[in-house]
């Protein structure tokens, strides 16, 4: 399976974020998932470095992952028990992981093992929380950038937020990082709250995979619930899981409609603290010197079929 694409994820589990990592675990064909780095996000760094220890275990993935940034490069962090739960996962608990922490330094440990990588081959990163990992290797290790293929992050909107009218939770936690990282030149797939927003499940499917026998729908179907108990949902036909758009991206482009364009984040700290500015202003600039595409448009019923086929794969995958 030589033409797999090297991933990196940095993530902060995170209920979408333990949703994603199933969709890149149901697909070894096309990802070689080098590593799991966490950050500061949903949850203490404590509890999310937890999660993604049990959660690779659980998925049965043989990956090494690494600890990251306690707290976003200028703010405090802000952890959302009241949308992931106490634990970070809906409070669905999962099998202890065995398996001890490859490092306590993420952003040093991805700059060797992105140097280290054989000569001419590349790394994608998904970073599905906020951006403070990828915004220190980018400045402290910047010899990096030539080994990376894309940056493709679930972060930010060319609309409205989510945590604020205005800011996606993932920019507004750590502003500054995503400022830097939008506008280090590396190319850039925005996964923003245009297209996540539609990418989710229903409360019927939900309920479907809450009933199922197999480990990992009941699992999931769990941690859906916890978030339609919570206020982003109450109102809500679907439950949208955000994260997951960027492995289904890579998988099939073909759902996803984007343009290229400038991104900058408001780092003022005011009203629209961490709102992401798209300028889609196109006559003013030639796209090619744009590195960030953002996403603007998926296909829903595409994302669910995907969805819970990967899902069902990790099902029959664990009964193995
Ligand atoms: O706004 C959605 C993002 O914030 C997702 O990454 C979710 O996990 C939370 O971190
Ligand atoms: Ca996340």
């Amino acid at each position: 399976m030589e033409n797999r694409r090297k991933i990196i994820m940095d993530c902060d589990p995170g209920i979408d974020d333990a949703i994603a990592l199933c969709l890149a675990a149901a697909h070894p064909e096309a990802f070689e998932l080098l590593a799991i780095t966490t950050v500061t996000g949903n949850q203490s760094i404590e509890k999310i470095t937890a999660n993604a220890r049990n959660l690779a275990e659980f998925y049965r993935l043989d990956v090494p992952v690494a600890k990251g940034s306690p707290v976003p490069l200028l703010r405090s962090p802000l952890p959302a028990a009241d949308v992931h739960g106490k634990n970070g996962l809906g409070e669905v608990e999962l099998p202890q992981a065995k398996k001890e922490l490859v490092s306590e330094n993420a952003v040093a440990f991805m700059r060797d093992l992105i140097m280290n990588l054989p000569e001419g081959e590349k790394v994608t990163l998904v970073p599905t929380g906020p951006l403070t990992n990828i915004a220190l290797l980018f400045r402290v290790f910047p010899e990096v950038k030539e080994r990376i293929e894309e940056v493709v992050l679930m972060g930010g909107s060319a609309s409205y937020g989510n945590v604020t009218p205005t800011a996606e939770f993932n920019i507004y936690e750590d502003p500054e990082a995503a400022q830097i990282v939008y506008n280090e030149g590396v190319p850039t797939v925005m996964c923003g709250l245009d297209v996540t927003r539609k990418c989710g499940l229903t409360r019927n499917q939900i309920a479907k995979l809450a009933q199922s026998k197999g480990e990992v729908s009941r699992r999931i179907g769990d941690m859906l619930g916890f978030y339609l108990e919570g206020k982003s949902y109450k109102h809500a036909p679907m439950c949208a899981i955000h994260d997951a758009v960027t492995f289904m991206y890579l998988l099939h482009p073909e759902l996803f409609k984007g343009e290229r364009m400038p991104v900058t984040v408001e780092c003022s700290g005011g009203v629209n603290r961490g709102m992401t500015i798209c300028d889609r202003r196109w006559w003013l600039y030639d796209k090619e010197d744009c590195p960030v595409c953002v996403l603007l448009d998926a296909d829903e019923l595409k994302f669910q079929e995907y969805m819970i086929e990967a899902i069902y794969e990790m099902d029959e995958r664990l009964k193995s």
